[in-house]
């Protein structure tokens, strides 16, 4: 099974319509890569005009509610994304799941409403420094990813992206040998639950993913591609991470 390398930039609460030119360049430089399938994650306010300045160019938002519409002031609804050109979500990421108190139920929920409105989902996991110091990473991970994956999907459609969360802009970054295992056991229990399907389901590793550290990280057992926060704000330092994964 060979799964098309994923490389997608996470804005966070960055970028004002001035950064769309670097979003243009950063689609036009991913055109040299038709391999590599890019997508870019910007603010809720920009996916408008990023998706009408890049037709046909995977953008997608951060987050979503579970519901299709309703009284939840200050929420973005699943369907809303779609309407204004996003083609993806990302659930679940850390800085949800910590500053929010997203539970894995919640993340489960969105990813259904982001499906049932025809987005495909990156669904985060990953566990804090200490839990990765006392050994409990892969089981803190796996109860993640068995509390928050729904049950049903198409899984070209659906992908994991493994961050752990002390490697989110720290500079720092897990052994390749870790990331490895990690994968391998998300794989696993993918396969378990979903049988061959889950060799179809993409999982990315995100945290501290730079230009020179790309080519190794994305080169591991089961890393289908990468999550990028703050080298993905420009293209000088996201479109060497697409090179690397176009030339794994
Ligand atoms: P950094 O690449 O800035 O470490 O962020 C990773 C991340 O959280 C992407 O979602």
């Amino acid at each position: 099974m060979t799964r098309r390398k994923y490389v997608v930039g996470n804005w966070k609460m960055n970028g004002l319509k001035s950064a769309l030119g670097e979003a243009r360049s950063i689609f036009a430089a991913a055109d040299a890569h038709p391999g590599v399938d890019v997508a870019l994650c910007p603010p809720f306010t920009l996916i408008g005009a990023m998706a009408a300045t890049a037709p046909g160019k995977a953008v997608g938002g951060q987050d979503c509610h579970s519901a299709a519409s309703g009284a939840f002031t200050g929420s973005v609804a699943a369907p809303m994304l779609a309407d204004a050109g996003a083609s993806l979500v990302i659930v679940g990421h850390s800085e949800r799941r910590e500053g929010f108190g997203e539970r894995d139920a919640d993340i489960r929920a969105k990813a259904q409403a982001a499906l049932a409105a025809g987005l495909s989902v990156i669904l985060c996991v990953g566990e804090p420094q200490g839990v990765r110091e006392s050994g409990g990473a892969i089981a803190y991970v796996l109860a993640q990813v068995e509390g928050s994956v729904p049950d049903s999907f198409d899984p070209q459609r659906f992908a994991i992206a493994y961050e752990p969360i002390w490697a989110i802009g720290t500079g720092l970054v897990p052994t390749v040998a870790d990331v490895a295992a990690m994968h391998g056991a998300i794989r696993g229990a993918l396969r378990e639950r979903f049988g061959d399907a889950a060799e179809s389901i993409r999982i990315l590793y995100g945290g501290s993913v730079n230009g020179d550290n790309a080519a190794e990280l994305l080169g591991a057992g089961d890393v289908d591609g990468a999550l990028v926060g703050g080298a993905s704000l420009t293209a000088a330092k996201f479109v060497p991470i697409i090179a690397a994964a176009a030339g794994l």
